[in-house]
């Protein structure tokens, strides 16, 4: 990201992944199996949003914790493969909720197919992952999927009664962060790390790295909403605020710049008024005033707080890569 002069140059993804490459390319396999359908439409849909890539760090998150336990039998990729679905969802769900037309940079499934088919390919994903969990004989793990994808939805709810409130308080924000993104990444690394029969207080600790990282995770996202290239991010920039979101840069910038940020932001996502000019006038204050650089060092914090759960786990390839994903998260720029 271009604020981050101090991060060093992001730790290729792709290299991250290694150890667990040929599992992540079976939970590829498996996500256009388990779109097959009669109804044409839906593997023609679901060809076209595993086609457009992604970066596949939940399904990652859960096959390198698995593998910390010396898991990696087929009960990884198919939950991996679950809690890629369920993101799926939530994405087309949520550009139709955003009026988001572009992701991974093509059109977004409610642009292209319309909202009435997304919304019911959306249920489809969410139906189809529980009962691709059912098929495995554990109830605990179905009832957890089930847990952090209600809190996500819970998340986006709650976010949607904040839409246009320019009051919104920093505490506000990482509830609605925690939910809509924190749970589903704590809960894929819990997943692996009872897959891999860690003990209790690991399991824990897996846990709460993967929360803490899915709360870095989103704080990055909605910075990337202020500074990204749109063609490298594959989704549009500044479509936060213009939907009415005040997001961790806003909120500090609102405590911190007066009475021209409050009359801005009171424009922008109180009123909708979203213009080329008004867009403008908040990146001069938001630089001004360092707020990026502000809520990037909560995001830091929150890295930081995911490596400290990864303590006292022996050395081996998955816990170099777990380690090494929290920095780049915070380097990304997509
Ligand atoms: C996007 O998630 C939604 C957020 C939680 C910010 P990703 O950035 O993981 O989306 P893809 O799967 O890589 O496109
Ligand atoms: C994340 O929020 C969405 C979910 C977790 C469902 P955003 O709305 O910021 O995600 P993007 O920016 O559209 O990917
Ligand atoms: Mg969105
Ligand atoms: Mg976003």
């Amino acid at each position: 990201m271009a604020i981050v002069s101090r991060i060093p140059a992001p730790p290729d993804l792709i290299q991250i992944f290694e150890p667990i490459r040929q599992d992540l390319e079976l939970v590829e396999q498996q996500f256009v199996q388990h779109i097959e359908s009669r109804v044409e439409l839906i593997p023609e849909i679901g060809r076209y949003i595993q086609s457009s890539g992604g970066k596949r760090i939940r399904p990652a998150l859960l096959l390198m914790c698995a593998r910390l336990g010396g898991y990696s039998g087929e009960g990884a990729t198919l939950y991996a493969s679950v809690v890629e679905f369920i993101h799926t969802a939530t994405l087309v769900h949520d550009d139709m909720i955003d009026d988001s037309v572009v992701r991974r940079g093509r059109q977004a499934v409610h642009s292209r197919w319309g909202n009435d088919i997304t919304v019911l390919l959306g249920d489809y994903l969410y139906i189809k992952s529980m009962g691709m969990a059912l098929t495995v004989d554990s109830l605990e793990l179905v009832r957890l999927l089930c847990d952090v994808t209600l809190r996500m939805i819970e998340g986006e709810l709650y976010q949607l009664t904040k839409t246009g409130i320019v009051d919104l308080s920093e505490e506000q924000h990482l509830d609605i962060i925690k939910r809509k993104t924190a749970y589903l990444f704590g809960g894929a690394a819990q997943i692996g790390s009872i897959l891999g029969d860690l003990p209790e207080e690991k399991q824990q600790a897996l846990r709460e790295y993967g929360f803490n990282l899915g709360v870095a995770f989103q704080l990055v996202d909605d910075l990337l909403d202020y500074t990204a290239n749109e063609e490298v991010l594959g989704k549009p920039v500044g479509g936060d605020v213009r939907e009415g979101k005040m997001t961790l840069p806003a909120i500090y910038l609102l405590q911190q710049a007066g009475d021209p940020a409050r009359q801005l932001l009171d424009d922008i996502v109180g009123k909708r008024r979203f213009s080329d000019g008004t867009w403008n006038e908040l990146l001069v204050l938001l630089r001004e005033h360092r707020v990026l650089e502000q809520a990037f060092e909560r995001a830091t914090e929150f890295a930081a707080e995911a490596k400290r759960h990864l303590e006292g786990f022996p050395a081996t390839p998955e816990l170099e890569a777990l380690k090494l994903l929290p920095d780049y998260v915070l380097a990304r720029d997509w």
